[in-house]
């Protein structure tokens, strides 16, 4: 080996040095590792070279914004370093806007194809953004955020996919700004090709056309796939779906495995119709929102014991987006309680799950995308 690559071994291997392993290529990659992690590694100037390289986390930057409707923008994105382009259509990533001095994360269902014709994976991203009423992020999104923005990324994440083979009769029900996993679903089986026996009907609710996200290029799915039908339904005209209609709109839906997205409400209420006909493991949902019960937690004192922050809580913030607050590395995935990945150990106090209402006291490990403090407490975070 030669004195500059020694060197450069022994570089990587040094913070392993003091690691009983007896196999050396184990020390090389733990003490790699390492040196990717340390604070010594200089993302900062890497930084400087290009905003989207960065050692420690996906940076991304938006490159468009295209009004879709009133109240909704398409998001591209070009993903920097690090970001895996192999999502599968359905998935979501999380976004992070430096907003106000602190960073604010949301989460959002990619609406782009993860393949170019030819098959390379593309640089680019796309997120379609409804702005909510009083909604902190998409707001911004909507009204403020300008091209050239360099973005932080979450690794695409989710179940919302569809599975392979197809099943031969597909249901997709959507609402408002729940059509955007279809829309990636659509936009990819229709680069892929949709295979002959798949019968696949898409019925998507929205106020009225004006307001109605992709209303043309659903209408060209429909009229240039024979295995394709899609149904806008304006529930200014003709009313809500609800489980006493559905079989009105869509007489075979009990047949079809089905895909559903939009609103918690709308979610909550088609669910019954599944339910009622003992078919509820072929309803796939996807919600963005969390369903809260009705839940009362006085708040309180949060400590985050690694980070050595602390900050003062009412009872309806999460103790994930209090720490965020705090600018505290908090782990997420979905923020709404089905991922996980947020869990992290309560070392003090107690905490109250805002879908179930369940207590959680000292010793347990609770996920804080959906926790609430009950008093003072400490989070071994
Ligand atoms: C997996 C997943 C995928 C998603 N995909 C999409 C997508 O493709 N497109 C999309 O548009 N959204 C999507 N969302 C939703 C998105 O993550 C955000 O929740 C949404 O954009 C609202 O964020 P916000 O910051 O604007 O609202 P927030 O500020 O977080 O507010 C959320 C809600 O609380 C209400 N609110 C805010 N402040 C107050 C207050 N003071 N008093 C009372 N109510 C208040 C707002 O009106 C809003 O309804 C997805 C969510 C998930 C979990
Ligand atoms: S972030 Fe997914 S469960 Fe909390």
């Amino acid at each position: 080996m030669s004195n500059s690559l020694r060197g450069i071994r022994d570089w990587l291997e040094g913070p392993a040095k003091n690691v009983a392993s007896q196999n050396p290529r184990a020390n090389l990659v733990r003490g790699a590792v390492a040196r990717l992690t340390t604070p010594l590694l200089p993302d900062d100037y890497l930084h400087l070279v290009n905003p989207l390289w960065s050692a420690r986390e996906l940076r991304g930057r938006i490159v468009d914004v295209r009004k879709e409707t009133g109240d909704s923008v398409t998001l591209t994105i070009r993903t920097g370093w690090g970001f895996t382009p192999h999502y599968q259509p359905g998935q979501y990533i999380g976004i992070g806007v430096l907003l106000g001095g602190r960073w604010t994360w949301r989460s959002y269902s990619l609406t782009s194809v993860p393949e170019h014709q030819d098959g390379r994976a593309p640089s680019e991203v796309s997120i379609t953004v409804k702005a909510m009423a009083e909604g902190f992020l998409s707001s911004h999104l909507v009204n403020g955020v300008a091209p050239g923005t360099v973005v932080r990324l979450q690794a695409p994440a989710g179940d919302f996919t569809l599975p392979n083979p197809l099943p031969e009769k597909i249901l997709f029900l959507t609402a408002g700004s729940g059509i955007t996993p279809v829309m990636s679903m659509l936009r990819t089986l229709d680069r892929r090709g949709i295979p002959a026996d798949t019968d696949i009907i898409a019925v998507h609710s929205a106020p009225d056309a004006d307001s109605a996200l992709f209303r043309e290029e659903l209408a060209e799915f429909d009229a240039s796939h024979a295995g394709v039908t899609v149904r806008m339904r304006y529930t200014r005209e003709t009313g809500r779906l609800t489980p006493g209609n559905i079989g009105e709109a869509v007489p075979d839906w009990a047949e079809r495995e089905t895909w559903i997205c939009g609103p918690g409400a709308f979610l909550s209420d088609m669910e019954q119709a599944w339910q009622a006909k003992g078919i509820f493991d072929r309803l796939h949902q996807e919600r963005f929102t969390v369903e809260r019960a009705d839940v009362s937690a006085s708040g309180g004192e949060v400590h985050f014991a690694k980070s050595d922050k602390t900050i003062e809580v009412d009872g309806a913030t999460t103790l994930l987006e209090a720490g965020e607050a705090q600018g505290v590395q908090m782990p997420f995935g979905c923020r709404m309680g089905i991922c996980q990945t947020c869990v992290v150990q309560l070392t003090e106090g107690q905490t109250r799950d805002l879908r179930s209402g369940d207590l959680h006291v000292e010793g347990e490990r609770i996920q804080t995308c959906i926790a609430v403090a009950v008093g003072d407490c400490t989070l071994d975070v």
